[in-house]
């Protein structure tokens, strides 16, 4: 019996399908890359923007297709975009052969929704409102020396452009001591890259420790091996966090901090809850305490009223920060977000323009940082 399972999104979705896999492997399956010769697919979606849907919404057609070919084919879908509301009622009217529909919360009971559905041949469909965190899911990870650790689930700070924390909860974080044994275990089995995940790392919290400590006492294992994390929020970055990157060999020197504009009136509609000047504070001290820290970001243009004034002021802040890498965007509109009703929505044409002209600047500040 063989599975597949394709990801789409970001690497906490990755790091979901790992577990996925595990689970599929633990009932005795096998993995395969080929959509005509599995008995399971399984897709784990995204919905961060509407480019992300309509991928994945094409993408699911195929379904028709192999569904016809083998009749005996489950087809499974989990993630973000079942977890939205009216998410499982869109995919099913969209997609009458999916077989299992389950969300964010309850990826752990994928067994059971496999038993049940082969029982009775009947379609399943559970979302759960709320998630708690599940320890004892199987992995199945890469065998290339590198590792995805979560940390902390959810987020509880609603940018008011984001679906995230309707599709995956609030603020969790894994105990301190259950993170630590998992990364030990990792080193010890020759892993040499540890990415920490979380869409909002450096909220973590565990009793009286937060991110600072945990990274701290990470990097102390013996073993040669760095650690890195993912994703951080500037309103969060504690100078502590940076004299903990600082003081450690086995922590990369490389930080993705979004910053997502540079006008202090947009972050301020964007719910960001920094200035442009406490970023920029931020860089600084980044930099005086590493000086070759490497940093990358994620800019969206086109919020919703954002001036060409104000996007200028992006640009500004890309020319004085002079990122390594940055990841841009234009603004999607996604419902039940708190952007989604506000007033001048920005036309697609000079969100075209604007996203354009902020890549070709970025592709010009990284020639010249070569
Ligand atoms: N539209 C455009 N970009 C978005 N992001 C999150 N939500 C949206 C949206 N509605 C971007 C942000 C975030 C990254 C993961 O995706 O820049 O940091
Ligand atoms: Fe979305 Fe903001 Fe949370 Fe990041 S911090 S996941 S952008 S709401």
């Amino acid at each position: 019996m063989k599975y597949l399972v394709k990801t789409y999104g970001c690497q906490m979705n990755v790091h979901e399908s790992e577990k996925l896999s595990g689970m599929m492997e633990a009932l005795g399956y096998e993995r395969t890359e080929d959509e005509k010769g599995c008995d399971v697919i399984i897709f784990n979606t995204c919905c961060i923007r509407h480019s992300a849907e309509n991928k994945l919404l094409g993408n699911l057609s195929i379904l028709k297709v192999l569904k016809a070919n083998n009749p005996k084919l489950i087809t499974a879908v989990c993630g973000c975009m079942s977890q939205q509301p009216d998410g499982a009622d869109m995919l099913i009217k969209r997609n009458p052969y999916i077989d299992i529909i389950f969300g964010t919360h309850n990826l752990h009971c994928l067994g059971d929704y496999l038993a049940k559905h082969k029982k009775d041949g009947k379609q399943v469909v559970d979302i759960w409102d709320e998630g708690g965190i599940e320890e004892d899911i199987p992995v199945r990870r890469e065998d290339d020396g590198r590792a995805w650790v979560n940390i902390m689930y959810g987020c509880d700070n609603y940018c008011s452009y984001c679906i995230v924390p309707f599709v995956r909860g609030r603020e969790r974080s894994r105990n301190f001591d259950t993170v630590l044994a998992e990364v030990e275990g990792l080193i010890k089995d020759g892993v040499k890259e540890i990415t920490f995940l979380g869409q909002n790392v450096n909220s973590y919290k565990s009793e009286k420790k937060d991110f600072a400590d945990l990274l701290l006492v990470a990097s102390k294992f013996d073993g040669d091996y760095t650690l890195k994390f993912m994703t951080s929020h500037p309103k969060d970055f504690s100078k502590k966090l940076v004299e903990v990157i600082a003081s450690s060999s086995n922590i990369a020197k490389e930080i993705h901090l979004p910053v997502q504009s540079g006008s202090d009136r947009i972050l301020g509609l964007m719910n960001r809850k920094y200035t442009r000047k406490q970023y920029l504070d931020l860089v600084a001290l980044l930099r005086k305490f590493m000086p070759d820290c490497r940093l990358t970001t994620d800019i969206i243009v086109g919020f919703p009223s954002e001036t060409q004034a104000e996007y200028e002021e992006t640009l500004d802040l890309l020319k004085t920060v002079r990122f390594n890498k940055l990841f841009g965007f234009m603004y999607s509109k996604r419902t039940g977000t708190s952007a989604e009703k506000m007033d001048n929505q920005i036309p697609i044409d000079i969100k075209r323009k604007r996203i354009k002209e902020l890549l070709d600047l970025q592709k010009q500040i990284e020639r010249e940082l070569l």
